[in-house]
């Protein structure tokens, strides 16, 4: 055991002397760095090798910085985002002299960095082994790669060549030890979809790790046959992701999703406020170091102690903390005793506050249709209902400001920019205060909601997400289901609320 885990088990110790006498947590160091990439101003144009590398030369010296100053602090495995070296905006031609070579796996072992001229074109994949290797550190990343086929798979491209958009694991030793290809493409047209969904998992002294990329997040493939099926209880997330409130934040899904599934989630997002991208963080079920940032140009690098066992971790506040990198921690995960319990047949009974059956009204968020109800008093129960699904929430507004605020609800296929079936109860703060404006993009709020939240969803995958004014996370106080309702609560909060919704995934209604 070396003098940082050592270090760091005695912290988490004492922290948890009262709660687990004689029994240390286990925890690595992880980091993420949320990267401004030099974005390339020809990429829609044809290149020569050279040039490419020159061009990407750029971003992969920033990275080896970033590594050599996570070496320092005993970093055991670093994430960089999507994207993060050759750039956006490429076609299928344009973006051939970028990839690199990736070799078939029984042409593995291989360390690109000790073993330079084992293949051609992969000198990206070198220099990221060569800082794995001098930085003692694991290294994933995400490049393009070309892979040839032959013509009998009929999913192979015509020029007998596909390209991935891929993310490649690189151990502490600088040797390849995974790879994986992104199964949910967001309008790339310069890669390819893989013939088949990869599974893909490494091992290190530490860990276990699942992969996946952006987009995948929303999907069944490959990531809940990652959790479920191959048990992983860490990811890596490298992403490119624009945000949208007031449901698809950045941060926003990353956390409910670590929370949802009860997994450590390593998130590394480009930082580009111009195209909406920023947002990464280190995330467990029930902590965070993340970053979030709309006013600066500048990456940053976070790094966070995790939990080898996700599910075992008691001690809020003993993070390590990068300075402006926001947290905030879990009060308790007690079930939640709730007082009343609605069920379909209850749509225009007590529960609903039938007052208001008759005032609810439609408006788009993101692109969907929902249905909602105003929250115009201080305090009080409303509800709503969709297709098969009444949402309803008990609030108390500290502040009586006039901003509005409104439950929706949405159970259907979302078709904009992907396609996906979802079941959604949501507490959202309106953009202004006519009805007609709520569903919009919000980032600040100043009431303080203290609320209980839930519905009755046929799904059970169901994400808790609060989000609080300037884009800040919260858990709730308890969340979970009874009486086949999902449900969450939070008492009152420091800043006002954005969202607070139970955003549900019905992966079988694709
Ligand atoms: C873009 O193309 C121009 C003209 O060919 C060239 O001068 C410039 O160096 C290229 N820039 C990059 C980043 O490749
Ligand atoms: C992408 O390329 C188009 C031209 O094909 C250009 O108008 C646009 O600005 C480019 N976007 C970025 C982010 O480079
Ligand atoms: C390098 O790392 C790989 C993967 O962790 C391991 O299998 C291999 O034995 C290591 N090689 C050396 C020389 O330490
Ligand atoms: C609901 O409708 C009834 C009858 O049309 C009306 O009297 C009542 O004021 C309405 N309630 C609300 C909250 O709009
Ligand atoms: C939204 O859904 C309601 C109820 O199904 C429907 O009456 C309304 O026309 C829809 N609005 C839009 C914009 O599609
Ligand atoms: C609630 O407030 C909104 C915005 O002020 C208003 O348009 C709506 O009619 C109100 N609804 C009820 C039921 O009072
Ligand atoms: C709300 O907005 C709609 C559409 O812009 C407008 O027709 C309506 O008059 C507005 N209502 C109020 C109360 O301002
Ligand atoms: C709540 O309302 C009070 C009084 O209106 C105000 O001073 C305070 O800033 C509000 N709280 C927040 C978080 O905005």
């Amino acid at each position: 055991m070396d003098s940082i885990s050592l270090r760091l088990i005695i912290q988490v110790f004492s922290c948890c002397l009262m709660v687990r006498i004689g029994l240390g947590i286990e925890y690595y160091v992880a980091a993420v760095y949320e990267h401004h990439s030099i974005l390339n101003p020809n990429s829609t144009a044809l290149s020569d090798r050279k040039s490419a590398l020159e061009f990407m030369s750029k971003n992969l010296d920033i990275y080896e910085q970033q590594v050599n100053i996570a070496a320092k602090k005993g970093v055991q495995i670093i994430v960089f985002p999507e994207d993060g070296i050759h750039g956006f905006n490429y076609s299928r031609k344009s973006i051939y002299r970028y990839l690199d070579f990736l070799p078939p796996s029984h042409l593995l072992p291989w360390n690109p960095c000790v073993e330079p001229d084992k293949f051609q074109d992969t000198e990206v994949s070198q220099r990221l082994s060569c800082m794995a290797r001098e930085g003692r550190m694991f290294v994933v990343a995400n490049l393009g790669t070309k892979v040839s086929c032959e013509h009998v798979d009929p999913k192979c491209p015509t020029d007998g060549m596909y390209h991935f958009n891929t993310n490649v694991v690189f151990s502490d030793n600088g040797t390849l030890v995974a790879s994986y290809f992104k199964q949910n493409l967001y309008f790339e047209y310069a890669f390819d979809t893989p013939p088949h969904v990869q599974h893909v998992v490494f091992h290190t002294s530490f860990a276990t790790f699942g992969l996946f990329t952006c987009f995948d997040i929303l999907f069944y493939e490959p990531v809940v046959t990652l959790i479920e099926k191959h048990h992983v209880k860490h990811l890596v997330y490298p992403t490119a992701w624009m945000n949208q409130l007031p449901l698809l934040s950045s941060i926003q899904i990353q956390r409910a999703f670590a929370t949802g599934f009860n997994v450590n989630i390593l998130a590394a997002n480009i930082h580009h406020k111009t195209l909406g991208m920023t947002g990464s963080g280190i995330f467990s079920p029930i902590h965070s170091s993340y970053y979030y940032d709309m006013d600066s140009e500048n990456g940053q690098l976070i790094i966070a102690k995790v939990p080898v066992d996700p599910s075992e971790e008691l001690c809020p506040g003993d993070e390590e903390q990068v300075s402006w990198v926001k947290s905030e921690t879990f009060k308790d995960n007690v079930l939640y005793p709730s007082s009343e319990t609605c069920h379909l047949e209850d749509r225009k009974g007590h529960c609903g506050g039938s007052a208001w059956e008759n005032a609810s009204f439609h408006s788009e968020m993101m692109y969907d249709n929902f249905t909602f109800v105003p929250l115009n008093t201080s305090e009080g129960t409303v509800h709503v209902c969709a297709e098969a699904v009444c949402c309803y929430v008990t609030y108390h507004k500290q502040n009586t400001s006039n901003e509005l605020y409104a439950l929706g609800v949405f159970d259907g296929l979302h078709t904009v920019h992907g396609q996906y079936s979802l079941q959604i109860c949501a507490l959202v703060k309106c953009g202004g205060p006519n009805i007609t404006m709520c569903g919009q993009e919000v980032t600040h709020a100043s009431s303080i909601l203290t609320f209980h939240l839930w519905g009755s969803f046929s799904t059970k995958y169901v994400f808790p997400m609060i989000v609080t004014s300037g884009v800040n996370l919260q858990l709730p106080d308890h969340w979970g289901w009874r009486d086949n309702n999902c449900y969450m609560s939070k008492g009152a909060m420091e800043m006002g609320l954005v969202t607070a919704a139970l955003y549900g995934r019905y992966y079988e209604r694709d």
